[in-house]
């Protein structure tokens, strides 16, 4: 059950992205205030979330790592694919969202920390391998070496084949191909409906 937040009046633009006022506001806010942090001035669009969640098959079991929530549309278009909520861990750095998003997604294990630290952050917190990654962050405010870190991490918490997913308004992928090999990088179409439009990248370890 979504909170009354969730089902504050909603307008579908021109742009066919689902903005909710009160995320929109959340979302300015935390943007004036740690910009970098944030990485953006309004929440991803649903297009753009079902794009991210497209690339998780829920029939595979495992637990769904989602780093970089935010106010929760690309949990929502997750548990919409078929995850169950008891399967999805996130982690958000953003103290003010992460109870929005334990009362929004109730079975869902939200954990307030550094997705960076991952390996910290959910020490004895996992009793399964993932079966996923699926990560809003702003990559490019890091250096490359530390975006390589954070995708071998994950990896190596994950099931073999298991992918990361990131999505980016750039045109090139995130975590540059030459960093990270033996990985393989796949593209999604551009989601042209997001503003600004967006890829989704998708990331996979070779066997
Ligand atoms: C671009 S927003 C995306 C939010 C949401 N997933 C969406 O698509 O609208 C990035 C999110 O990552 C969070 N974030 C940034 N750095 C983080 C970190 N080191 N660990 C965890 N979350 C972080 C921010 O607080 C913000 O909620």
């Amino acid at each position: 059950m979504l909170e009354p937040a969730r089902r504050s009046p909603r307008r579908n633009d021109a742009r066919g992205k689902g903005l909710d006022f009160a995320d929109e506001a959340r979302f300015l806010k935390s943007w004036f205030d740690k910009p970098l942090v944030t990485g953006a001035v309004s929440p991803s669009g649903k297009a753009l979330a079902r794009m991210m969640a497209r690339y998780v098959d829920p029939d595979v079991p495992g637990l769904v790592l989602e780093i970089g929530p935010g106010t929760g549309p690309v949990t929502e278009a997750l548990i919409e694919r078929g995850v169950a909520p008891e399967r999805l861990v996130l982690i958000e750095f953003n103290p003010e969202f992460v109870p929005l998003l334990q009362r929004r997604f109730p079975g869902v294990t939200v954990v307030r920390g550094d997705a960076y630290a991952v390996r910290d952050t959910l020490a004895g917190r996992l009793d399964q391998p993932l079966t996923a990654t699926v990560s809003s962050l702003p990559l490019l405010t890091k250096p490359v070496r530390q975006r390589a870190r954070l995708l071998n991490d994950c990896f190596e918490m994950s099931r073999p084949g298991a992918p990361f997913i990131q999505f980016t308004y750039g045109l090139v992928p995130p975590i540059p191909r030459e960093a990270i090999a033996p990985v393989t990088v796949a593209g999604s179409p551009r989601v042209w409906l997001n503003l600004p439009p967006a890829r989704v990248w998708i990331y996979r370890r070779q066997a």
